[in-house]
């Protein structure tokens, strides 16, 4: 038993590498240490637990916190009975918050079963100073909180409360640190979200991320081409590039650049990506999806709102017209394309004419799907000071509207391609009818249909029977091409 007086402990700290990621090998190696003992003592291995709230960037974090863990020893559990709890938080709208108050509730019940049980929180939430301030006031079972700045730090942070047994907190207000080459356990065998940037700065006026997450950095084009080349030997045939605007990358080179050098990888099969800001979507890309197969098409393009007086106040930089121009020229230069969206009802100061105005747009575009938000207050964005804020009982009735509209505007697009046979990306045994298959066309549409469990990660060639709104019904065509 290595006994951890406060001079030992010093010297390990002090021992530590300065650089990165080697400082964070060395606290994994450390922790290792503690991890097995703890575990040899009770006689079982210790198991972690991480649940993602949010988008694929927080996804994206949690496959490298769940690396780490393993690293150290960890083994992953199913449930939140497990000695290491995370939550990887999202502040995006305020119920991702409130939900996060609920569990964290929840978990002071397990952890009075389990005093050995230690919580963690990260991500965005975490870089918000009156959610850490209540925290650590009110949930003091939570023993670990850190940031979206500090997420590599994960070993160290944990390394100090093993053999402190004081809660941590570490919270940085930003950073231009890119960490690479830490481990990552992947959820996934056959895809990979890959980060080609981090952080934001549009400054959208409704939006909290871009001060959560920080200024925008893009990651080395030699770096995100080496780590897709590493997935796709390990089998990955599907690589989702994730950024909040990916047409501001700039690495160097620039986003449809490095779209096309990631086509040539090969043994990849699809690229995508998310999210394309539309202000500069750029007539390069466009042509690189066109002339590129392997890029999937799909193209997520928020249009947040219809309304020119409202783009401008949010502070989006384009304007009806321009969105409009800009979804028909994708939809003309790319056959077969499906235009997804994001639209926020009752952003501060919306009239019946402005929400008028992004119904227009929603039937004019026709997009495949959308994602409808009510408009939700974050404290320190411009948005939040602004006047008139619209009733709750108006924003309700305009948001039925608007999903009435899309889910029928859905369901029609999925009719286009009833009985055509296309190719299938297969993801997952169904969930609900494990003799259904589910999977994804180039389009992003949802398919199931029956056929065995290998097929996981392969593409085949699916006839589209029939179509249920939202996704397929389909059985494997007959000259099924497991490629
Ligand atoms: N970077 C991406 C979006 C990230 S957030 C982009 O610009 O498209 C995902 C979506 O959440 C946004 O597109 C927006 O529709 C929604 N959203 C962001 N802040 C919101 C808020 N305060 N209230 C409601 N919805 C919001
Ligand atoms: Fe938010 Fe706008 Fe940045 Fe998207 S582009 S993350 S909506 S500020
Ligand atoms: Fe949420 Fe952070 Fe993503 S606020 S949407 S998890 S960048």
């Amino acid at each position: 038993m290595i006994e951890y007086t406060l001079e030992t402990i010093n010297k390990i700290i002090e021992n530590a590498p300065s650089m990165e990621p080697s400082r964070q090998y060395y606290f994994i190696s450390e922790c290792k240490k503690i991890i097995s003992e703890i575990s040899a003592e009770k006689k079982r291995p210790l198991t972690f637990n991480i649940s993602t709230f949010g988008c694929q960037m927080n996804a994206k974090d949690s496959e490298k916190l769940a690396g780490i863990l393993e690293e150290i020893g960890y083994q992953e559990a199913e449930s939140e009975d497990a000695d290491f709890v995370l939550y990887n938080t999202c502040t995006v709208r305020e119920n991702a918050n409130t939900r996060v108050y609920g569990r964290i509730g929840v978990l002071k019940t397990k952890k009075k079963k389990n005093p050995d049980m230690i919580i963690a929180l990260c991500g965005c939430m975490m870089q918000e100073k009156l959610v850490v301030e209540k925290i650590s006031k009110s949930y003091r079972h939570v023993n670990i909180i850190f940031g979206t700045h500090n997420i590599y730090k994960l070993s160290e942070l944990l390394f100090l409360y093993l053999v402190k047994g004081k809660n941590q907190i570490e919270i940085l207000d930003n950073t231009d640190l890119i960490v690479e080459n830490l481990p990552a356990k992947r959820k996934f065998g056959f895809k990979s979200g890959v980060n080609i940037m981090y952080g934001c700065n549009n400054f959208c006026t409704y939006c909290i991320v871009p001060y959560v997450r920080g200024r925008e950095r893009s990651r080395n084009p030699e770096d995100i081409i080496s780590e897709v080349k590493e997935l796709v030997s390990g089998g990955v045939v599907e690589v989702m590039l994730l950024g909040q605007n990916v047409n501001s990358y700039n690495g160097g080179i620039s986003f449809p650049e490095l779209l096309d050098e990631i086509t040539k990888i090969e043994g990849l099969k699809r690229v995508r990506f998310m999210t394309s800001h539309p202000k500069d979507l750029s007539d390069d890309l466009i042509n690189v999806i066109k002339n590129n197969e392997k890029i999937c098409r799909h193209i997520h393009l928020p249009l947040q709102s219809g309304s020119t007086r409202l783009l401008k106040l949010m502070n989006r930089h384009y304007t009806k017209e321009g969105y409009l121009e800009l979804a028909e020229k994708i939809r003309r230069e790319i056959p077969g394309v499906s235009i997804t969206t994001d639209i926020i009802v009752g952003f501060p100061g919306e009239t019946e004419e402005d929400f008028e105005e992004t119904l227009d747009v929603v039937r004019r575009v026709q997009f495949e799907s959308a994602f409808t938000f009510i408009y939700s207050k974050r404290t320190g964005t411009k948005a939040a000071s602004m006047p008139d804020q619209v009733p709750k009982e108006i924003v309700d009735e305009r948001f039925n509207r608007l999903l009435n509209l899309v889910t029928d505007i859905s369901c029609e697009q999925t009719m286009v391609y009833e009985g055509k046979t296309l190719p299938v990306l297969v993801e997952e045994v169904n969930e609900k009818d494990g003799s259904l298959l589910s999977g994804r066309l180039s389009n992003n549409s949802l398919v199931h249909f029956p056929g065995p469990e290998c097929l996981v990660g392969k593409i085949v060639n699916v006839k589209l029977e029939e179509a249920k709104g939202f996704y397929y019904y389909g059985t494997i065509a007959d000259d099924v091409s497991i490629s």
